[in-house]
């Protein structure tokens, strides 16, 4: 079987963490580096998360640090999600190693040109590292097979009334994407919060054991108790969903459609426009918006996944 290379950005984040943990055991993908941004908290954290979550599951894969505030606007953190740590007030080992000398722009253009037509580029954070490379290097949308995010919502926003966390942290960069002619696969709030375990599937993950497991139960807490007391079901796993939608799209429903962001309005800033719900559909339907999951095949193919830290 031939790998498919990725390339994946995060602001680690305790669903990154869980998203990373998943892409260790994804066989059917070869990651040929990670780059962190700052987001859910500040670089220097979600840089230290990233290293030491690859430690815990044993992954060498090289990462580079990116950026350390947005584009243009004001930067903001999800602290009162993630914890002030950015782990949910989890503490791992320190990393044993620390990042690759490149910025994270220029290496993922690197890998743009040496994966050219093949690269899959998965980022699960504000888009910052994405908009730099895009405005450093001309020719790398180009270069891209596909982008898959996690990020936006065709309806509603967890962030303001209109706006995804990603694409609220960074507009002027995701509208940067959106806009640069190579197709984004949008994994937003519409997919990523059916793809959730409830308290006690995330109990019976916890007690299969490994160390990975029971990181991934003990981290997901303090989100897990936002997210309830805003009456949710359980915790929504954004950030895993969007790599397992990378790797197989078989338990996803996906429409074409345009999709924008906007950058200028005072109540819709950061919102991802489409027109996938509007009857004035709008040329070019260039981008992929992935709308549902099956929560109980997503949930198997979870818990599998984990299993194989058994071995
Ligand atoms: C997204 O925002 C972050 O807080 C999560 O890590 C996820 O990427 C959900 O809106
Ligand atoms: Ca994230």
């Amino acid at each position: 079987m031939k790998k498919i290379p990725v390339w994946f950005d995060c602001d680690t984040g305790v669903d990154d963490a869980i998203a990373l943990l998943v892409l260790r055991q994804l066989d059917e993908l070869e990651v040929i580096g990670v780059s962190t941004v700052a987001g859910n908290v500040e670089l220097e954290k979600t840089t230290e998360n990233t290293l030491r979550v690859l430690d815990l599951c044993k992954a060498p894969y090289p990462v580079y640090r990116g950026a350390s505030r947005p584009m243009v606007r004001d930067q903001i953190t999800a602290a009162a999600v993630h914890g002030e740590d950015g782990l949910g007030g989890i503490v791992l080992p320190p990393a044993s190693r620390g990042v690759e000398a490149a910025a994270a722009w220029d290496a993922l253009y690197q890998a743009a040109r040496a994966y050219a037509g093949e690269l899959v580029l998965v980022a699960v954070g504000p888009l910052t590292n994405v908009g730099l490379t895009l405005t450093k290097y001309k020719d790398f949308p180009g270069l891209l097979k596909r982008v898959v995010i996690m990020g936006g919502a065709a309806v509603g926003g967890n962030t303001s009334p209109a706006a995804e966390f990603n694409i609220f942290a960074d507009p002027e960069a995701a509208a940067m994407l959106f806009d640069a002619g190579v197709q984004v696969a949008m994994c937003g709030l519409d997919m990523t919060m059916k793809a959730y375990l409830t308290a006690e599937e995330l109990d019976a993950l916890g007690d299969t054991g490994t160390r990975q497991a029971r990181f991934a139960r003990a981290c997901l807490q303090r989100a897990l108790a936002y997210e309830l007391s805003l009456k949710l079901p359980g915790i929504s796993l954004h950030d895993p969903s969007a790599v397992m939608y990378a790797v197989d799209d078989s338990m996803f429903k996906t429409h074409p459609a345009w999709v924008r962001v906007e950058t200028k309005g005072k109540i819709t800033y950061g919102k991802t426009v489409t027109d996938l719900y509007s009857d004035k559909k709008k040329e070019p339907r260039d981008h992929l918006v992935v709308v549902d999951v099956d929560r109980e095949a997503f949930k198997a193919r979870l818990f599998e996944l984990f299993d194989r830290y058994r071995a």
